[in-house]
This record gives structure tokens, C-alpha cells and sequence, in this order.
């Protein structure tokens, strides 16, 4: 079993425009597939899952989209941290999130809170992060502190005390990092799906986790 998987939640747009639909419904689709595919990990027991919500990148697209996002984030934090807090999920966020709306960083501060000594499943989810600024901050720290090597470095990384990363899955048929967990991806296995992110369940996790099952991982040695 991975210890942590992360996705990249892709073909929002896509699955709406099949159905000639907003593009909102879309992505409101899709954070009904990030609560199933929770509650599964969850049950399954995994130590972390880390899902991208959000990108520095993100920010170009129309203002009604972000904002579209954004309320889709708020309902989601307010709606599911009881659920988090009665089954032990820690509750994380990697990147910047200070630079968000103050009322969903009051959320965001009081759900990492309320879930902060849970044990079970971490739950990371990426809003307005971008892999090579993680870096760069974490180098910074790690300068700052006069040691940088490896090792120094990704102790100031936002997925810190996160298992390592085990199993990178992108849904949508688009075949790249994006900009997300390249670091922690090093020796992650990839796992690409044409499935569109609202129609990803959690059937489709456990074909991406019996495909890792049978990959054999060798970290450079023979
Ligand atoms: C990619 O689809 C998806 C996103 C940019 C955002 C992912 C967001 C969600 C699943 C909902 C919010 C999440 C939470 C945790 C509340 P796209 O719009 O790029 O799709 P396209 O490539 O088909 O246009």
C-alpha cells in the first residue's frame, strides 16, 4: 500500500463542457469526487493523501471562476471538518493560503486546529501552491540557518511530516506535473487515468493502488 498518494484533480472544465454545462458545475462535481475519494483513503487507512485544489497558477483564470473556487472551498471546510474531526483525518494545507480570502483563512486556521492531534489519514490540500516556490522558500530557511543540503531543505518543505510521497495520480489524460510536489516526487510512482476528475471514484483509486502494487521500486540501486 502507498504510504501517500496525491492527485492532480484534472478535467473539471472538460466534464462540464461534455454536457454543455458551466464550467462551475463542473468543479462542483468534482468536490463531490474529492469527498468520496477522502472518505476512502480514510478507510483504507492511508497515512496521506494531498490533493491540488489550487495553484499559484490558478490566479490567471477568470475572476468568476476563482471565485467560483473559492466558495466551492469555503462550503467545503465548513460542511466536511466535523466529518474530519469525528474520524481523525488531519486536517493540512500546502502553499500560501495567508494570501486567501480572511474569512476562509479564520476556516482554514480553525479546522487545522480542531483536527491538529488527529492520527489517523492527513489530508493535504494545495491552495495557492506552487511546487518550485516551496522550494525556493524551503532553500531560503534552510540558507538562513547556514546548512543546506537535501535533507535540510525538505524539513522546511510545506509537506513536512508527511509520509513520503509513494504514488502520483492525474486524472484527465494530460501526461505532467503542473508544478506540483516535484520535489516530493522524486521517487514516486506516476499513474495517469483519461478519467475526468468528476467521474474519478474511488474504484479508479484502487486500480491506480493495484497498478502500484505491482511496480517494483528500486531508488536507483539494482
Ligand atoms: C482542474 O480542472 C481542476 C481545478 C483547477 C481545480 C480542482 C478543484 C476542485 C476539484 C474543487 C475544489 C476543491 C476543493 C478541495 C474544495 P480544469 O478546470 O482545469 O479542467 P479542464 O482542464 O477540463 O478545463
Amino acid at each position: 500500500m502507498p504510504r501517500h498518494v496525491a492527485i492532480i484533480m484534472d478535467g473539471n472544465g472538460r466534464w462540464a463542457k461534455r454536457r454543455m454545462m458551466p464550467r462551475a458545475v463542473g468543479h462542483k462535481r468534482g468536490v463531490e469526487a474529492v469527498r468520496e475519494v477522502t472518505r476512502a483513503v480514510r478507510d483504507m487507512g492511508l497515512g496521506a493523501l494531498t490533493l491540488y485544489a489550487f495553484s499559484s497558477e490558478n490566479w490567471k483564470r477568470p475572476a468568476d471562476e476563482v471565485a467560483d473556487l473559492m466558495g466551492l472551498l469555503r462550503n467545503f471546510i465548513r460542511s466536511d471538518i466535523e466529518e474530519f474531526v469525528a474520524n481523525n483525518v488531519r486536517l493540512r494545507i500546502i502553499g500560501d493560503y495567508q494570501v486567501l480570502a480572511p474569512d476562509i483563512v479564520d476556516l482554514i486556521d480553525d479546522a487545522l486546529e480542531r483536527t491538529a492531534r488527529n492520527t489517523g489519514t492527513q489530508l493535504a490540500i494545495a491552495l495557492n501552491y506552487g511546487s518550485q516556490q516551496e522550494i525556493a522558500r524551503a532553500a531560503a530557511k534552510a540558507a538562513a540557518a547556514g546548512d543546506v543540503t537535501p535533507e535540510s531543505i525538505e524539513a522546511h518543505l510545506d509537506t513536512h511530516g508527511m509520509p513520503p510521497l509513494d504514488l502520483l495520480v492525474r486524472t484527465s489524460g494530460e501526461e505532467r506535473l503542473s508544478n506540483f510536489l516535484l520535489w516530493q516526487a522524486a521517487y514516486a510512482e506516476l499513474w495517469f487515468t483519461d478519467v475526468l476528475w468528476p467521474d474519478f471514484t474511488p474504484a479508479h483509486l484502487k486500480e491506480a493502488i493495484d497498478a502500484f502494487g505491482r511496480r517494483e521500486r528500486r531508488y536507483g540501486g539494482r
